[in-house]
């Protein structure tokens, strides 16, 4: 049987297929930009249509797979624009689903992963939750336009600490629960980094990898706001939903660190120094 990834384009997506290619199964991978995913991944897997605004994509992507990673695309911001999938997937009697989360959830109901969670356990698909605290590729991605244009890191964090984890640590955590699928069946777990770190020390990291002087901008929540909207262009929606997450960040929200990385796969999460000198091109 075969392994859908949805979101499979995108930061997670990419590296859970290049995991679960690399455990020998066979992988289904599922967007709305087929090109895209043709170029991305070729020959190495099957390609399918997939809108989870569209529920006429659903049969299709989901013949002949018997478990899913399941990713809310950031724009979909209620958790009922996901159900019909769910419902979908009850139907394919899917023995496992992955579903990409957020570290709190379970004490936090304001994120919309809360509730696709509990929705996920209460239509009785088996679940392997992924719980993951913020990505590296925040600042080598969204972020590293003002690092690379101005030196400046513009995130409204304060001075709280974040257990930044590569999303390439994540993809393998996925690949794992989903090729075990029995032993991880019920199950959720919360991957972070081996360290939490304030975006003083992100910005000193940075400056030596780097070689140039990259400060931290600690801007409020308003400015912040302001800039995304007006001089970034992004959408409202999605900014406003940042704007919650670095609130409860700065609350502590994203600072614990847990071991389930090592424990799953018996390595060492990959530090953000490393991260920071392997991709240093996206700072400069
Ligand atoms: N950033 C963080 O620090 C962080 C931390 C924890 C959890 N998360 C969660 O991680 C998720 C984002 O994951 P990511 O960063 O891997 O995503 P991403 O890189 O933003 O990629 C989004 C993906 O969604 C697909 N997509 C967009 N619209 C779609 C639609 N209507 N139907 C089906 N697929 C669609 C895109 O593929 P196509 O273009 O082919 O449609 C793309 O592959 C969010 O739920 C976020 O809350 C993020």
């Amino acid at each position: 049987m075969k392994i859908l990834v949805t979101g499979a384009s995108g930061n997670v997506g990419s590296y859970v297929v290049k995991e679960l290619l690399n455990k020998g199964e066979k992988v289904v991978v599922a967007g709305t930009d087929i090109e895209k995913l043709t170029r991305m991944f070729g020959d190495n897997v099957e390609v399918v249509k997939f809108d989870f605004e569209d529920e006429g994509t659903f049969n299709n992507a989901l013949e002949g797979v018997d478990r899913v990673f399941l990713m809310r695309p950031p724009h979909i911001g209620e958790p009922e624009g996901i159900y019909p999938f769910v419902d979908a997937m009850r139907s394919h009697n899917i023995k496992l689903v992955s579903f990409l989360s957020l570290m709190g959830v379970e004490k936090n109901t304001i994120p919309p992963h809360h509730k696709i969670e509990k929705y996920i356990e209460k239509i009785g698909v088996p679940y392997a939750h992924v719980r993951p605290g913020f990505f590296m590729q925040n600042l080598s991605g969204i972020h590293s336009v003002e690092i690379k244009e101005k030196g400046e890191i513009f995130i409204p964090a304060g001075k709280s600490k974040t257990s930044f984890i590569d999303t390439a640590d994540i993809g393998l955590i996925v690949a794992t629960l989903l090729h075990e699928s029995e032993t991880y069946a019920n199950t959720a777990h919360t991957i972070t980094g081996s360290e939490s770190l304030d975006y003083y020390e992100i910005a000193e990291i940075l400056s030596k990898v780097t070689g140039k002087k990259i400060t931290y901008k600690k801007p409020g929540f308003f400015k912040y706001r302001s800039y995304y909207i007006n001089n970034r262009g992004l959408d409202k929606k999605y900014v406003n939903v940042t704007v919650a997450l670095y609130f409860m960040t700065r609350m502590g929200t994203a600072k614990m660190v847990t071991d389930e990385f090592y424990n799953i796969t018996g390595r060492k999460p990959r530090s953000f120094y490393d991260f920071a000198r392997d991709n240093v091109d996206c700072f400069m």
